[in-house]
């Protein structure tokens, strides 16, 4: 399955150029850590970049049109040679963004796991808008300063 996984304001802004997340809400990153701990994720490059080291545990893969190596992390050219490699190591792929990974992937992803920042930040990075049509809500959970919801599309 492939899995997007995101925090978004209600206006979709999920990152702010050259300065990265507008927030810092501890409860939100704990509750990201505790979905991505330990799996296979696939990551645009200026993501990747973000991070300060491979995510512990699990499988890390960099999407890149750039030659390069990082350690501890499989570089691919192109997002389908990603999500080819994530199946390597299991049937599930979590694609953790940034916004122009997201637009690449979202139309055939089969869940999407979108915490919703409850106030507003500004920024310029979006998550891709999508139809209800597609995706039914299989949970809806409400933290203090987010809303978590975990969408599937519909067969
Ligand atoms: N709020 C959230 O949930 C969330 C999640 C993740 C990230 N973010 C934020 O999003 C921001 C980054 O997003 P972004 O949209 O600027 O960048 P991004 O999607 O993280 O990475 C873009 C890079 O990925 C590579 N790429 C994209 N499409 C490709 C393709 N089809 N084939 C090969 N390589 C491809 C390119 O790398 P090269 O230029 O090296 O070729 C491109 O520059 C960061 O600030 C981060 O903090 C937010």
């Amino acid at each position: 399955m492939i899995i997007l996984v995101a925090a978004m304001t209600r206006k979709r802004v999920i990152a702010r150029s050259g300065v990265g997340l507008p927030w810092n809400i501890g409860e939100e990153k704990r509750h990201y850590m505790d979905i991505i701990r330990g799996k296979t994720i696939v990551m645009g490059r200026k993501t990747f970049a973000e991070m300060r080291h491979p995510f512990a545990g699990g499988h890390d893969i960099v999407v890149t049109r750039a030659a390069g190596r990082f350690e501890n992390t499989d570089v691919c050219r192109t997002i389908d040679e990603a999500i080819a490699k994530a199946k390597e190591y299991g049937p599930d792929a979590y694609v953790i963004g940034g916004g122009q990974i997201f637009r690449q992937v979202i139309g055939f992803a089969d869940r999407m796991l979108l915490s919703y920042i409850k106030k507003e930040y500004s920024g310029d990075i979006f998550f891709p808008r999508f139809s209800m049509r597609d995706w039914k809500v299989d949970k809806e959970e409400d933290f203090s300063e987010f809303t978590y919801v975990e969408y599937s599309r519909r067969g």
